[in-house]
Order: structure tokens, then sequence, then C-alpha cells
């Protein structure tokens, strides 16, 4: 296919299929785009945020898009420009393009390789037990809150080497500070003022960090940053290092906190479900002791129940990407200088991938259904593709290690009344929280 050019056949950027998003969008995204794909097929496009938006659902575009056509896009004008995150976070891996993203992951990918999740499990277990010992003698905790202090605490001391306290608890009301601005402020201007004072707050709390890590080199991630050296054999500058930290931190925790929370509450609503979990854990892990990383990767149903979290509620509904050369995809031709959002939340609701997708079934994963495994790229909660998560690892045996401990310890009912909705910003947010009671499980 040339620049600009639509190849005979293909049908010209207009005649996509147009499409209006509803005013409840931001709550039914993935039910939404579903439905537009029983009627338009994989491609259609938007106007709504006042830019042309085509979407790109199902597994045949994910494959597309984050497989054998990913060169075609664009992160950095994806995640970094339309979502703002590196105005927000800095440039980091995330936000990166081609070659260099490549080096900055090579870097970075020892530390999130399973077999190095050894050393992070003992301190996501004391972190996860600190945290959940009190929930009995409260009673009834919000399950979404609890989750993103454990992650919080555990990415800020994992990746960053900060115990938790006060410094870490600062940190933690900075980013959310960030990540909720959008919803307080009343102008483009304000928005900017107030961002760029935020992240001189958090920069001033980062810097000390890495200045500290040049002088004392750790084994944590930061410590990694600091030692190692770009392309050209020099250190990575501060701003660097301020960017792959901030955005290791945010993504390592707003999306795991989503996760665990809508688990536990799927957990809550299907009784039967959590028996089996915790008839695993006691199996596996006993009745008191702190799973290893052997017994949680030996947790088979727990991970059955882990993906049908991700593909029911999955934290990020669609990937951005600033189309950087022209392709045509299911007869239609896209321009380079459109934005694409492959579209995660909706893969996972499609009737001819997922049997009756709308139903919670963890079984649909195990032999001999592997429904995930019939169609690849349909299971996509973490991404797919070179590009995948590069915490999923790390995301995955923290919310075992938080199921497993929070699971034995507890029997946790929802708190009657209450709505549970998925609100979908940049990721996704139980709207009204998810209210659980908890009551300690007699000895
Ligand atoms: C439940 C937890 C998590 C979910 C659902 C999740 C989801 C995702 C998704 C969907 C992508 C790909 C985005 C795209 O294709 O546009 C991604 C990328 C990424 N995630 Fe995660 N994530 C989780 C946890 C984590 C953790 C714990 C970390 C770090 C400690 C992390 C760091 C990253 C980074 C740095 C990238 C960009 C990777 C690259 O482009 O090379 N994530 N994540």
């Amino acid at each position: 296919m040339t620049m600009g050019k639509t190849a005979a056949g293909t049908r010209p950027f207009r005649e996509i299929p147009e499409i209006t998003l509803p005013s409840d969008y931001p709550m039914r995204v993935g039910p939404f785009l579903a439905e537009m794909y029983q009627r338009h097929g994989p491609i259609f496009r938007t106007n709504s945020f006042g830019l042309d938006i085509v979407y790109m659902v199902g597994p045949e575009a994910n494959r597309f898009v984050l497989q054998t056509d990913r060169l075609k896009f664009s992160y950095r004008q994806g995640w970094g420009n339309l979502f703002s995150v590196l105005d927000i976070f800095g440039d980091g891996l995330l936000t990166m393009d081609g070659a260099e993203h490549d080096a900055h992951r090579r870097l970075m990918n020892p530390a999130f390789a399973i077999a190095y999740m050894d050393r992070y499990v003992p301190l996501m277990n004391r972190i996860i037990r600190e945290r959940i010992t009190k929930w009995g003698e409260r009673g009834e905790i919000d399950v979404y809150d609890e989750a993103r202090k454990i992650t919080f605490d555990v990415a800020a001391e994992a990746l960053a080497g900060l115990r938790a306290g006060p410094e870490v608890d600062h940190f933690r009301d900075v980013f959310m500070r960030m990540l909720t601005l959008g919803m307080v402020v009343g102008s483009q201007q304000e928005w900017e003022e107030r961002m760029s004072a935020l992240r001189r707050e958090l920069d001033d709390l980062i810097r000390p960090k890495i200045a500290e890590r040049r002088a004392h080199p750790t084994d944590d991630i930061l410590g990694l940053l600091v030692t190692a050296a770009d392309a050209e054999g020099q250190p990575l500058s501060d701003e660097r290092i301020i960017g792959h930290a901030n955005i290791l931190l945010v993504a390592g925790h707003e999306t795991s906190t989503s996760l665990s929370a809508w688990l536990f509450g799927l957990l809550a609503q299907h009784p039967d479900t959590a028996r089996r979990a915790l008839a695993e854990q006691l199996e596996l892990v006993g009745p008191d002791a702190e799973p290893s990383l052997t017994d949680i990767k030996a947790m088979k149903y727990l991970d059955l129940v882990l993906m049908e979290a991700e593909r029911l509620y999955p934290p990020v509904s669609n990937g951005p990407r600033g189309v950087i050369e022209d392709f045509d995809f299911a007869g239609y031709h896209v321009p380079a200088g459109t934005y694409v959002f492959y579209s995660i939340a909706a893969t996972h609701l499609l009737p001819g991938v997922f049997e009756r997708p709308e139903e919670f079934d963890p079984e649909r994963f195990a032999a001999p259904r592997e429904e995930h495994k019939r169609t690849p790229y349909s299971l996509v909660g973490f991404g797919g593709g070179p590009r995948v998560c590069i915490g999923i690892n790390f995301a995955k045996v923290e919310i075992k290690a938080l199921v497993s401990q929070a699971l034995r310890r507890y029997e946790l009912e929802l708190v009657p009344d209450q709505t549970l909705t998925q609100y979908y910003r940049v990721t996704a947010v139980p709207l009204y929280g998810i209210r659980l009671r908890a009551r300690e499980r007699a000895k």
C-alpha cells in the first residue's frame, strides 16, 4: 500500500461506518462497542472527542495492532499525546516508540521476569498482611480503597525501594490528585497550572531518591535505572528516570487496584466459586502460612477466576495509538494522522469468541474448553504481542497473594443494596467502590 492512496476494492476512510458515543459510554464501554461490532463489523469511527478515532474491535484487529502491523502505530501519539501521559507523568516505556522503546524495555525486562518475582513475594506478603489485619475490626471495608493502598505500597517498595509510611502516603496522594484532576478543574488553563504544580511536587519527592541511588546503588528498579546506560553509553538523565519511575508507579498500581477489587467483588457474588478458591488455598498453603512463589504459581483455580475478572472488568478498556503509516483493514483505508483504539473491553464480550460472554464462568478457561486459546488475541486485558504489559507477572503474583491471604482469613460478603458500576476514565474505577463485610474466620 502506498502512502495516501487507496488500493483497488478498498473503501476510503470517510466510508468507515460512523457511530455516536452515548452519554453513558464511560459506564458501558465494552457492551456498547461489542454491540457496534455486531452492527458494523470490526472497524468503525467516531468524532466525539473533536478528533477522528477509529475503533478496531475483535481478535483479528488486536493481532493487527499488537503484532503483525504494530510498527504502523505510535504509542507516543496514543498514550503520550492523546491520553496526556507525557504531560502528566513524563516519558516512560508506555510513551516510547521504535528502537528507543526496545532498548529501554530490554533494560527493564529482567526485573519483571517471573523468576525475579521471588524477591518481591516476601514484601508483597508483609504489606498485604499489615494492611488487611484491621479489616475484621472495622467490619466493613471498601475493597477498592484497600487495594489501592496495598498495590501502591507494594509498587513503591518493589520498584523504588520506598518503605510504607508518611512518605509513600504523600507519593500516593500526589498520584491520586493527578489521576483525578480532570474531574475537578474547570478549564484547560487551570488543568495545566495545577498539573505542573503537582508534577513539581512529584519531582521534588523523587529527585532525592535518584540522588540517593546514584550514591548507593540498590537492586530495585530505580537502582537499576540509575546504573543503566543508554545506547551511547551515557547514564540516563534524571528526567528520563523520573518518567520511567512515574509510569511504573502509576501503571503498577492503578490497574492492579481495579482488577483485584473486581476479583473480590466477583468472589463475593459467587459463593461457590469463592468456596472452591478457598479450598485450593487451604490445600496449597494451609490455614495461616503466607504463600510462596511456588504456591502462587500452583493456584490454577484462582488463575481461572482471575482471567474471568480480567475478561469482564479489564482495567484498560481501549489501547490508544496514533497511525504513522497508512493501512487497510477489513476493506477500509486508514490514513496516517488518525488515531486508533484497539478495544480490549469489547473483544472480551464478543459472542463468536466467548460462549455466553455476559456470564461469569471461570471454567471457560479450563481444559477442554479453553475459549481464550481457540482464538489468539481474544483475552487481551494485559495487551499482547512484543509490547504486552511488562508488569503482567508482577500484577498476577500480587493479586493472587492478596486474595490468598484475605480469603483464608476472612469471610467476605457484599454489603447489601449497593450498585457496582465500572466507570472508565483512562483506566477503570468501580464508581461507587466495592463495599464488603469482613468477618474473621473461625480457627
Ligand atoms: C492488573 C494489572 C495490569 C493491567 C490490567 C495492565 C494492563 C496493561 C495493558 C493493557 C498494557 C498494554 C497497553 C497497550 O497495548 O496500549 C500495559 C502495558 C504496560 N504496563 Fe501494565 N497492566 C497491569 C499492571 C502493570 C504493572 C504491575 C506494571 C509495572 C509494575 C505495569 C507496567 C506497564 C508498562 C510499563 C507498560 C508498557 C509496556 C511497553 O509498552 O513496553 N503494568 N499494561
